[in-house]
């Protein structure tokens, strides 16, 4: 079997957590599990050299391996670009045109953080839960959208537009997952007071009554969502919701356990010829400006991001576990990159120990 991944580091902080990544694809290598890895620019990284965030060739190698794996895009130095060349619209035309509708962003608690996290330790010890988000359509994509003048003032207009198949097919993710997992599902909209949050309703529930009677469906408001998450968030297994509201219940999901830096995130498509879903693979936090080129930045997003790729793209789901267990254990050891360190004052560990660390375990 082929193993083909392509690799694109990004910017900010991209490229210093890929390093650690590769360490640890080089380890398997070692081990007899090779990967055939390429390797090419997307975000500030690709406009700089291209004149464009995505290039057309990195689009067609992005559509014939079997994952990619991405960093993080953008940074301040390219803030003031026009939005059609602006780094995250490389990102944007990769899930949109290898059409990955659905996004996976695992909140797990290791225990060696539960101290960390700002909730109580009995509210987040042992949490393990998925949240689904739509990730091809929703209010970042509708139109109209744009700035307009009407009469002597700007108006900023973006669209929430939803077709009856972009929510079926998400929700037909989550209840696989569900299936695999707890066997729970919960659909956060706002019915209340959006039309596509109405619609959102009824078809999770139509898909639901017609194809997975057998999972536990419930409906929440995003709000009230967003409150029973830090109140009680063990309640929940999967949580299924729209592009906007999943952007941000998955960011509060990444504060329970610990720090940005631990969050990885698949997004899935259709299957391919060769039965594996289009598929990418990236850390839930950005390029961090704040901390980049410092040798600061918590690798371990990253690489359960790898980890997910093991599992849900090459089927190695015991070579993903043992390399959860590898982070788990570093952790274990009290190892702390700087952002899962309070103000206690203890000494972190640099990106790349903590990367050798792992591969070492
Ligand atoms: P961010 O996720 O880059 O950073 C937020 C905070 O978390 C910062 O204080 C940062 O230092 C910290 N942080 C993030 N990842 C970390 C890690 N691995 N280890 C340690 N600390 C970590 O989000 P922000 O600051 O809002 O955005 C910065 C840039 O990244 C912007 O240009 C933004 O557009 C872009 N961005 C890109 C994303 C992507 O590539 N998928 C996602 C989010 C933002
Ligand atoms: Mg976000």
């Amino acid at each position: 079997t082929t193993r083909s991944l392509l690799i694109l580091p990004g910017d900010g902080i991209g490229p210093e957590v890929m390093a650690e990544v590769r360490k640890i694809i080089d380890w398997f290598g070692t081990q007899g599990l090779a990967f055939e890895v390429s390797e090419d620019l997307v975000g500030g990284a690709a406009y700089d050299a291209h004149g464009t965030p995505l290039h057309d060739d990195t689009m067609a190698k992005a559509q014939e391996v079997d994952a990619v794996l991405l960093g993080a895009v953008g940074g301040p130095k390219y803030d003031a670009l026009d939005f059609s060349v602006k780094p995250e619209r490389g990102l944007l035309r990769l899930r949109k045109e290898m059409d990955l509708y659905a996004n996976l962003r695992p909140a797990q608690c290791f225990d060696a953080l539960a101290d960390f996290s700002s909730l109580k330790k009995d509210v987040v010890a042992g949490l393990d839960i998925m949240i689904v988000r739509e990730l091809t359509s929703g209010v970042y994509f509708g139109e109209p959208r744009g700035i307009h003048k009407e009469g002597n003032e700007r108006v900023g207009i973006n669209t929430q537009r939803y077709t009856e198949s972009e929510i079926a097919r998400v929700a037909r993710s989550a209840f696989e997952l569900a299936h695999k997992r707890a066997g729970k599902v919960c659909s956060m909209e706002k019915a209340n007071v959006m039309e596509s949050g109405i619609l959102w309703r009824d078809v999770v529930q139509e898909v639901h009554d017609a194809e997975y009677p057998d999972v536990e469906l419930s409906h929440m408001y995003a709000d009230a969502g967003a409150m029973q998450l830090t109140r009680w968030p063990k309640q929940f297994d999967v949580i299924v919701t729209d592009n906007l509201f999943g952007d941000l219940l998955s960011d509060l999901a990444a504060m329970l356990t610990g720090s940005l830096g631990m969050l990885p995130s698949a997004s899935l498509g259709a299957p391919m010829a060769n039965g594996r879903p289009k598929a990418l693979y990236e850390p839930v936090h950005g390029s961090a400006p704040d901390i980049a080129g410092q040798g600061k930045a918590n690798p371990i997003a990253c690489i359960l991001s790898f980890a997910m790729a093991l599992r849900y793209s090459f089927d190695l789901g015991a070579e993903a576990d043992k390399l959860e267990k590898a982070v788990e254990a570093v952790l274990a050891d009290g190892l702390r990159t700087a952002d899962l360190l309070g103000e206690e004052g203890t000494t972190p560990v640099s990106t790349a120990e903590m990367g050798d660390a792992i591969v070492a375990k």
